[in-house]
């Protein structure tokens, strides 16, 4: 066979190749040519410092008589995973370390309350109080582990949920029964209407309701703080041909156009005492459930809009 073939050959190969005699370039493919930059014939290049000049090669070499033929293999794509792979595992570092630290200073309150408790120069009615906030905050400290034994589980693909019809006026009714008292209390009015007895979403039934506490509770939340004007918090729902949207209006501080894109981020969250796990559980699990959820503000004291899509059962795909 005429050697123009094997030349032709080498020059179509997706590696790159070199052949050397005693050092010496004598032929480098067209890729080899590309990757090394360079002209290479005649040139003379040290075999062991070819992997230190080209760290995204991977180089094999054999002897052919006086010859050495190199052969390199394009290795970029794995480094650039293994930058993927350390840029998730500083991200993970970071979870935990907001994690623990978190959960260190919940259970650092509870401890600072029961230590006034036991003291005893403190006087007993103002041990009542004392235990009453201690209970509030080991209810905190076990609603924040829970959250974040969930996020975890949602982030490794381990929490599978159920997929079933599920019906939005009786679930929605069961939490606002709840809520009902706090938005009282917090001065806030809670508007719900009813929507029709079979008006049915695909879910799971305690994540459904999770997210809807979630949500309703910011909304309660951050529309109680404001100063004046109206405190009123409205769902409403629109039906489409393939899903539900559930609109959570409130008129409530509203949020600043910078920090939107990062409210369903992990531990972002600009209240004292929030933990930030709310939004971004919700995320997780309306994503677990095939829904959508945006939120939206036309800024400071301007209220907040969060929109929910939920499929509808029965349809057809
Ligand atoms: N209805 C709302 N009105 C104003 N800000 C909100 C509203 N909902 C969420 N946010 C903002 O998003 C942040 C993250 O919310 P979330 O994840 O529930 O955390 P948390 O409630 O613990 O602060 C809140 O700290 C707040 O700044
Ligand atoms: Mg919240």
């Amino acid at each position: 066979m005429e050697a123009e073939v094997f030349h032709k050959a080498l020059q179509m190969m997706d590696v790159l190749c070199l052949i050397l005699e005693e050092g010496v370039v004598r032929f480098a493919n067209g890729k080899a040519q590309t990757t090394l930059g360079k002209k290479l014939l005649g040139q003379q290049i040290k075999e062991d410092l070819l992997q230190s000049q080209t760290p995204f090669v991977k180089w094999k070499s054999f002897n052919i008589g006086r010859y050495t033929v190199c052969l390199g293999t394009d290795v970029s794509h794995e480094k650039s995973e293994i930058q993927r792979l350390k840029g998730e595992l500083e991200k993970r570092r970071e979870f935990f370390a907001t994690a623990t630290h978190e959960i260190r200073s919940a259970a650092n309150s509870i401890l600072g309350y029961l230590a006034l408790f036991v003291d005893e120069e403190i006087k007993l009615a103002h041990r009542e109080e004392l235990a009453q906030k201690a209970y509030s905050a080991a209810l905190r400290l076990s609603a924040l582990v829970n959250d974040l034994l969930d996020y975890v589980r949602i982030e490794e693909g381990a929490k599978e949920l159920e997929d079933e019809p599920l019906k939005i006026n009786s679930m929605l009714h069961e939490i606002v029964e709840d809520l009902k008292g706090y938005a009282f209390r917090k001065d806030v009015e809670l508007q719900v209407p009813s929507v029709g007895e079979n008006l049915t979403i695909l879910g799971e039934k305690k994540a459904f309701c999770r997210v809807m506490r979630n949500i309703l509770d910011n909304a309660i939340k951050f529309t109680s703080v404001k100063e004046k004007g109206e405190k009123r918090v409205t769902v409403s729902f629109s039906e489409e041909e393939q899903g539900i949207s559930i609109t959570v209006h409130d008129t409530g501080i509203g949020i600043e156009p910078e920090k939107l894109p990062y409210l369903f981020e992990p531990f972002i969250s600009y209240s004292p005492g929030g933990t930030g796990l709310g939004l971004a559980l919700s995320k997780k699990l309306i994503e677990l459930m095939q829904g959508e959820i945006a939120i939206r503000s036309a800024g400071t004291d301007k209220g907040t809009t969060v929109e929910l899509w939920f499929r509808r059962a029965g349809v057809e795909k």
